[in-house]
């Protein structure tokens, strides 16, 4: 291509960045190409981490938790909603998956994480210690205390993301194929705490979750994005059981923050189990939903 044919396509906000395709100067989110751009706004999300991947970095410790997430698919999600000296909370933090994904996607970016449970701060830790991985701010409280923590309170966020137990589907005794699954039928809480969101019945959950993004929304800066992870219920005679829509009606409840759409992630790792078989429909459920907010003020 001639000088003057590339600089037509590239127009006068144009970078080539080479094989990663054009970076858009007036682009104020992120530092991703058109190309980048695309991928990330597919509505269908799948990975495939295997438990050794360096993706899935330090599991050998995170294992310990329940629902641990792949550090790269926070870093993708980071990547995606901050620019390189962006700053993340993550009011519901676990073993640490955002504050990982920050450190990998670099930059100056920073993390700030509460959690309720030590031994899950203790495993993040290690992971940092042992792959020797930049440490985030990890703090061990109830996130409904956060604005008393000047970690969080003294500083204006750019994304936060939030993966919350979800009402007591934890702590449920398992019946059936799960039992199975799990070689036992006793319940796993993420914690004892009666503060944790996962021991709570459905309208307290709607009601705390609400409350801690409402807290999370007055540290976000404007037209900055809130992500909230979350997974169905199974359906029940009476009740559909769409936490994901519940969700979204419920945080939009909170004045300003406007949902703006969901990726559904699949991770190929998964198995498929034969609940119900041979008798009835019971769906195995693979997918998450990562639902989109945006601070429209
Ligand atoms: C789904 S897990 C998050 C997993 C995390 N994304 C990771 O990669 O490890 C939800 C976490 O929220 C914590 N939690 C529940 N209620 C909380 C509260 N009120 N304040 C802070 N943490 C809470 C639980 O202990 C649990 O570890």
């Amino acid at each position: 291509m001639s000088k003057k044919d590339e600089s037509k396509k590239l127009g006068k906000n144009g970078v080539d960045m080479g094989e990663r395709g054009v970076y858009d100067k007036r682009n104020t989110l992120n530092e991703l190409t058109g190309k980048e751009w695309v991928f990330f706004t597919n509505s269908v999300w799948i990975t495939g981490y295997s438990p050794t991947a360096k993706e899935n970095v330090g599991l050998k410790y995170r294992k310990i938790h329940p629902s641990p997430k792949p550090p790269a698919l926070m870093r993708d999600i980071i990547e995606f909603f901050t620019k390189s000296d962006g700053k993340i909370f993550d009011p519901f933090c676990g073993v640490g998956g955002t504050l990982l994904g920050t450190a990998m996607a670099g930059g100056q970016r920073e993390a700030v994480g509460i959690e309720l449970e030590k031994k899950y701060i203790e495993a993040y830790e290690q992971v940092c210690e042992a792959e020797n991985i930049q440490r985030m701010t990890m703090i061990q409280d109830d996130s409904a205390n956060m604005l008393s923590h000047p970690e969080v309170a003294g500083t204006e966020f750019d994304l936060v993301i939030a993966d919350p137990p979800y009402s007591d589907m934890m702590a449920k005794e398992r019946t059936g194929q799960r039992k199975k699954l799990y070689n036992d039928s006793s319940p796993m809480p993420y914690t004892c705490e009666a503060a944790d969101l996962g021991n709570m019945s459905l309208e307290e959950f709607y009601n705390a979750l609400r409350h801690i993004m409402e807290l999370s929304f007055t540290r976000l800066k404007s037209r900055g994005y809130m992500v909230v992870f979350c997974k169905d219920f199974q359906p029940q005679p009476g009740s559909p059981n769409l936490l994901h829509a519940d969700i979204v009606r419920e945080l939009s409840k909170i004045d300003g923050l406007v949902y703006r759409g969901m990726r559904i992630w699949h991770d190929q790792a998964m198995s498929l189990f034969p609940f119900g078989y041979p008798y009835s429909f019971v769906m195995n459920q693979i997918h998450q939903y990562i639902l989109i907010f945006r601070k429209e003020r």
